[in-house]
């Protein structure tokens, strides 16, 4: 064990933070992390954004539903971002790379990239002692979203990710077993990963029987299938395609 593996294995995500901001140099290693890691074909095809206007952050937090997307140490929003890889193009080259550019493989590309990042941002947050939760409910109103962030064509917001010193200290939620997420040469059998799915059912129901707050009687497979029943953010596929990622 090493204190980097330490963090990692330590994660949970934090919701209710000291009203306290990030100190500026840990923001600058925040930043420093997030941005040197692997990136697709060298594109950096991801743009952080810092949210500090508080008119913003309200809005934001209106549409997530979620107070700490307002109180917080910071805010990100990752975007996917293929802005920069184009903008030096001229009229003719940019015609000639729409077709690519528009490749469900440039989102995939880009996604990647921001999710590398944002990842890499949080290790070095939660190495500083600093809490972190991503916000996918930004797309709750990814269309909004685009407009308060003035976000251009060929950039689309991701996720948030809310970070701040903590004022809770939550359970560490179990995560499904190894053998359940990774195999070896090719992909398992279901009926090989039924046990591991009813044994992390019980798992998880024990957790949530127990933990010191929300506590309820759920399981793992009940949630995916509520989950998954319910059609969710039906508009951004719409929205992606007006932005001009996935048309072809
Ligand atoms: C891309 C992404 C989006 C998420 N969006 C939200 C969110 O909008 N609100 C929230 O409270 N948690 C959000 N989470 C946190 C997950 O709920 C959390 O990671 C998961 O339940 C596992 O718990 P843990 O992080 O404590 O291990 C998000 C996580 C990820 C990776």
């Amino acid at each position: 064990m090493n204190s980097t593996i330490d963090t990692i294995l330590n994660h949970r995500s934090i919701r209710k933070f000291k009203n306290e901001p990030i100190k500026q140099g840990d923001l600058n290693l925040i930043l420093e992390a997030a941005t040197k890691g692997s990136t697709s074909s060298y594109m950096m095809a991801y743009s952080i954004i810092s949210v500090t206007d508080p008119s913003i952050k309200k809005e934001l937090a209106a549409i997530t539903t979620q107070p700490y997307v307002e109180k917080n140490g910071h805010l990100f929003v990752f975007c996917a971002d293929l802005n920069r890889n184009s903008i030096m193009a001229t009229p003719e080259e940019l015609n000639q790379m729409k077709d690519n550019l528009e490749n469900t493989e440039h989102l995939l590309v880009a996604t990647i990239d921001a999710t590398i990042s944002a990842q890499n941002a949080v290790i070095a947050a939660e190495s500083l002692g600093i809490g972190i939760c991503y916000i996918g409910s930004i797309r709750n109103n990814i269309s909004k979203v685009d407009r308060l962030l003035k976000l251009p064509k060929n950039v689309i917001p991701l996720f948030g990710l809310v970070l701040g010193y903590p004022d809770h200290h939550p359970e560490i939620k179990p995560k499904l077993p190894i053998k359940a997420l990774h195999f070896f040469d090719t992909y398992l059998d279901n009926k090989d990963i039924y046990p591991s799915i009813i044994a992390f059912d019980k798992q998880l129901n024990d957790y949530y029987s127990n933990r010191a707050s929300n506590n309820r009687q759920d399981n793992w497979s009940n949630q995916m299938t509520r989950k998954l029943m319910s059609p969710t953010r039906m508009d951004v596929t719409q929205f992606v395609m007006s932005k001009g990622f996935r048309k072809k």
